[in-house]
């Protein structure tokens, strides 16, 4: 037996994935930059059996202390049967994840929890990946994983199998305000709802395009520390991303009424002198984007209008045990040189 246990962070897109390219091998359309949070941890401990072996043998998924028996389990299943194949392994895991995300509800809690598993799978079936080759695996369990491996303010660049991944570039200092006004599963997930969008928003092809430009712009700002400038591209980005989803046919609208006041409150905050920008991923949930020094009187802004949790820079993917023969050393972080190039 072998067990690793990873822990890995949420990250919220300041220019959003949407669409893939290639989706069995989860390519994304475009690149996108994001922000990773310290909040929200997921931890997840993998244990191969070595006892339990082939395709008749199953794996077993608990999260928050429920066994899962549902379409989720199918997707781990089939995560850990690509770590498996790069393992040369048939032999079973057990998976067990305490998710403080609230699952479902558009806060990323994929994006944890598919970095954690990569990572944790990744040491448990005995490979020493790099951190750009756990970007990539990430990748393959959900898209916005790729990013929450090297954690910070990353970029995930589009690109073919090899070149898709996710890597840090220098940023000012920042912070979020997540406000949650809804806890629930949202009423469609986000790759059915890329699927839709691809195939009959009008407006997709547009998004596409003015997307990879705001990457490159985002880039910029990023590099020049310039923190209006970065609010200004999140923000249209994230509407830009809702137009494009609302378009679909028949349409799908994630943001509700108090998804918007949150956007209008932010706008006020903005007018009275206080830099603070709004983002939302697949759901009605607002993120607010600010400054280390103002997160706390945003917070205090917008505490009326959800559950407010406030939240600094994140760090990448870490590795916290590991134990059984051939699986890599705890204590050192991934190599962010590749290993297997
Ligand atoms: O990781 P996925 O496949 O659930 O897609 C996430 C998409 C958004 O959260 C809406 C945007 C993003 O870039 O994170």
């Amino acid at each position: 037996m072998t067990t690793a246990t990873a822990v890995a962070h949420p990250n919220i897109a300041l220019v959003k994935y949407w669409g893939k390219a290639d989706a069995s091998l989860a390519l994304p359309a475009t690149g996108s930059v994001s922000m990773g949070l310290d909040v929200f941890p997921t931890t997840t401990t993998v244990t191969v059996d070595d006892g339990v072996a082939g395709r008749e043998a199953w794996d077993t998924f608990t999260l928050n202390g429920h066994l899962v028996e549902d379409g989720a389990l199918v997707r781990v299943e089939q995560f850990l049967d690509l770590v498996r194949s790069l393992a040369g392994s048939s032999a079973r895991a057990h998976v067990v994840s305490e998710n403080t995300v609230p699952t479902g509800a558009g806060l990323a809690s994929s994006a944890s929890g598919f970095a954690a598993l990569a990572t944790a799978a990744a040491a448990a079936y005995g490979l020493d990946l790099s951190q750009r080759d756990l970007s990539r695996l990430a990748r393959r369990g959900s898209g916005s994983a790729t990013r929450s491996i090297p954690g910070g303010v990353a970029v995930w660049h589009a690109g073919d199998d090899h070149g898709s991944y996710a890597e840090p570039i220098p940023a000012p200092p920042m912070a979020m305000v997540v406000v949650t006004i809804d806890a629930g599963p949202k009423p469609i997930g986000s790759r059915e709802a890329m699927r839709r969008t691809i195939a009959t928003s009008p407006f997709y092809p547009s998004w596409v395009t003015s997307t990879t430009e705001t990457v490159g712009d985002m880039l910029a700002a990023c590099a020049a520390g310039d923190f209006t400038r970065i609010g200004e591209l999140t923000e249209s980005n994230a509407l830009r991303m809702h137009a494009t989803i609302e378009g679909a046919f028949p349409p799908i609208r994630y943001l509700t009424a108090r998804s918007v006041a949150v956007f209008d409150a932010v706008a006020e905050l903005r007018a009275a002198g206080v830099e603070a920008y709004a983002t939302a991923d697949a759901g009605p949930n607002v993120v607010v984007l600010t400054q280390p020094a103002d997160r706390a009187a945003v917070a205090s802004a917008l505490a009326g209008l959800g559950d407010v949790i406030e939240s600094g820079t994140g760090p990448g993917a870490r590795l916290v045990r590991s134990e059984g023969p051939g699986t890599p050393d705890p204590g050192v972080a991934p190599a962010t040189q590749e290993s297997t190039e």
